[in-house]
């Protein structure tokens, strides 16, 4: 049995770091205020994940145009084992950006077959899901520890850095769900040069990325018919009413998404269906929208494997293996961290 888990020996299996949900909700309202202001105007992403939002995510999870998750589920389903026999020796499981956690089950299930403890660490925006998966996992899997940072990616990546694995303890890292792809290139090479730092050589990293694809796919993964999307992305103005009392009528905006092929990316709006004045009473804030223009809420970046070797080669890693789905959609890849 590997030590290392001194945190964890004493019957606590459970620990949950809230990194400043103070200073979360003061970027917040700075960024709300820098986005609505600037020309063209954008929020980001990571502000769609309160509650109703980590929830409506979960619903588009299970949506028939959203093959994403049903991709890499089949994927991690099929290879857990395989996947984790490529990492050597006792392990320790890193996932950022964890959500539900539902994919990392089977992964948590093929690495307590070749050990008999196993920490995991989950970093997520959501303090909320973390509880709630923890809380799961820790009763489906008694011989699991949980470490878990409640906050962005690199906050937590900042509060891991002081925790290294011990006594050649392998880190085997996630970053699933092609949530690499609300990085621009630059960003997903400046993120996993931070993850690269918290690992040491050997270690892994299990990035799962969208492939590119015919727009017609793309565009109705991220526009269903449902309309779940649309309600994901406008609660994102749902969000600034409740929080920072602004009087957005999200009848007056609509959900509009566009693959820009040649920059290899989904792009999602929310586009004012008229002239209007927006108030954000907490930000002393009144906008005025034209008829049409878009606030830009998120990119989602594709890849072919060029992409990935290429990023993989620039960041510290190999690639040293890609898993895909039966449809060879979604890619799972396996990069190693070289010196
Ligand atoms: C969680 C960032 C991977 O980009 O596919 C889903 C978020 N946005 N539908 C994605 C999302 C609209 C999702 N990621």
């Amino acid at each position: 049995m590997s030590q290392g888990f001194s945190a964890h020996t004493s019957g606590e299996r459970l620990i949950i770091h809230d990194l400043a949900s103070t200073r979360v909700q003061a970027s917040f309202a700075e960024d709300v205020r820098a986005g609505l202001l600037s020309t063209p105007r954008k929020l980001f992403p990571k502000y769609f994940y309160d509650e109703l939002g980590s929830q409506l995510f979960e619903a588009i999870c299970l949506l028939p145009e959203y093959y994403l998750t049903r991709a890499e589920n089949e994927i991690i389903e099929r290879y857990a084992q395989e996947m984790a026999a490529e990492v050597p020796g006792h392990k320790r499981l890193l996932e950022m950006g964890s959500g539900s956690a539902s994919k990392t089950r089977r992964i948590i299930e093929a690495i307590l077959e070749e050990q008999d403890e196993l920490l995991y660490i989950p970093v997520d925006i959501s303090a909320t899901a973390l509880e709630t998966s923890a809380r799961v996992l820790l009763q489906a899997y008694p011989r699991l520890s949980i470490n878990a940072f409640a906050g962005d990616y690199y906050s937590g990546l900042k509060a891991l850095g002081s925790s290294h694995a011990q006594n050649g303890e392998r880190t085997l890292a996630l970053f699933l769900g092609s949530n690499i792809g609300n990085f621009d290139r630059e960003g997903a090479r400046t993120f996993l040069h931070a993850l690269r730092s918290v690992l040491t050589d050997g270690d892994e990293l299990l990035l799962g990325a969208d492939l590119k694809k015919e727009r017609e796919v793309l565009e109705a993964a991220y526009d269903d018919s449902l309309g779940v999307t649309a309600a994901f992305n406008l609660n994102l103005l749902s969000r600034i009413n409740r929080e920072l009392d602004a009087d957005f009528d999200l009848r007056a905006f609509r959900h509009y998404a566009r693959y820009d092929e040649e920059a290899g990316r989904i792009e999602m709006h929310l586009e004012s269906l008229r002239s209007q004045v927006v108030r954000v009473a907490r930000l002393d804030l009144e906008l005025q929208f034209e008829d049409g223009e878009r606030i830009h809420t998120e990119n989602s970046y594709k890849y072919n494997m060029a992409d990935l070797a290429r990023l993989a080669s620039e960041t510290g890693f190999t690639l040293a293996r890609t898993w895909y789905d039966s449809m060879k959609r979604f890619s799972s890849n396996l990069f190693v961290a070289t010196s």
